[in-house]
């Protein structure tokens, strides 16, 4: 342990009282950054961050974030040719493979580089299961000696859950009794559940109504369920589930569009496909959503006229820019967190 809150990786270490200090940071940043700027709260701390996907925002927010605190990020796109060394992550593997480094050795030697790690690890989308232990997360955690951010596993992406309830807290101002409708969309490949898992435990954290609408055989994780209807049983809020579309949007004050794959498809991508096409008809449209009187939101990158129509996101309702800029803020005040033990 290094400090009362040495990793980040689920978004719910700490619980209420950290997460609510880092809404509270977060705004304190945003309010008057050039007084953190010049205070340099992470004067000379360097963060190594391993990167097994592709980014735009996470990677470019983290690079300015360190920066501009004082820090700096090492960034290490693992494997691909000109990246670092591929990585194998299971334990006893053999690797007579295209893997030339574990991470086993990774963690320890980046450690010693390093005042905290961080990690990029999507689904592989082969096995629900196995996906949800968040295996490679886990591994990274067991072997480093210096705190540890996820940067999005397989299960959650706490800095988007955060960037998410910091936007819909400056949105509603009160979000407790608010409707917040997590609305399935399609999408041409099958996605992970990171993001939709953490818009869930966000809007329930805020004492939210939540919705969850989705296509049959398109159930979130159970236990993450559990643990959102937990914390809506301890902040007011609640949470049901539904399978219509239409009747799930019709009074929510905010819809949070996202695609995911069904965990009846994982090993089976073709397959995903497919029953994503059954649903075309759910793509995000005035249909089922009204720009005069609801917000709606995504974590970006999305597929216009696929996801949701043009009409929705390029309108006055869509607060997708305002979630991209709280990125920004919330990781600055998580990195703070993690790397200054005076905060
Ligand atoms: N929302 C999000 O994490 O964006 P990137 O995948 O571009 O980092």
């Amino acid at each position: 342990m290094h400090n009362q809150f040495s990793q980040y990786i689920s978004g719910l270490e700490g619980g209420q009282d950290l997460f609510w200090s880092l809404m509270y940071l977060a705004n304190e940043i945003k309010k008057n950054p050039e007084s953190f700027y010049q205070a340099a709260p992470l004067k000379g701390k360097v963060m190594s961050a391993l990167f097994l996907n592709p980014s735009l925002r996470t990677r470019t927010s983290m690079e300015t974030a360190l920066f501009r605190l004082g820090g700096h990020l090492n960034v290490l796109q693992v494997g691909g040719g000109n990246g670092t060394w591929g990585m194998a992550f299971e334990k006893g593997v053999k690797m007579d493979g295209m893997e030339a480094e574990h991470i086993i050795e990774a963690a320890g030697v980046l450690s010693s580089y390093s005042d905290a790690l961080a990690m990029r690890s999507f689904s592989t989308m082969s096995d629900f299961k196995k996906d949800m232990q968040d295996q490679a997360m886990q591994a990274l955690a067991q072997h480093s000696s210096v705190p540890l951010l996820s940067l999005e596993s397989a299960r959650y992406h706490p800095c988007q859950g955060l960037a998410d309830a910091l936007t819909i807290k400056e949105y509603l101002g009160e979000p407790k009794g608010r409707n917040f409708t997590l609305a399935w969309a399609p999408h041409p490949k099958m996605c992970g559940v990171a993001v939709p898992h953490s818009a869930l435990l966000a809007a329930a954290r805020l004492g939210m109504n939540v919705n969850v609408v989705h296509p049959p055989g398109y159930e979130l994780d159970p236990e993450v369920m559990i643990t959102a209807e937990q914390l809506a049983q301890v902040e007011g809020g609640s949470i049901t589930v539904s399978n219509d579309l239409s009747a799930g949007c019709q009074d929510a004050d905010i819809v949070y569009a996202k695609a995911w794959g069904s965990h009846l498809d994982y090993g089976q991508t073709a397959q995903g496909s497919l029953r994503n096409q059954e649903y075309q008809d759910w793509t995000l449209s005035s249909k089922y959503f009204d720009i005069e009187k609801q917000a709606f939101m995504h974590c970006l990158p999305v597929r216009r006229g696929v996801v949701v129509e043009d009409e929705i996101l390029d309108s006055k309702a869509s607060l997708v820019q305002k979630q991209a800029a709280y990125r920004l803020w919330g990781q600055m005040a998580i990195l703070i967190k993690l790397m200054n033990q005076n905060f």
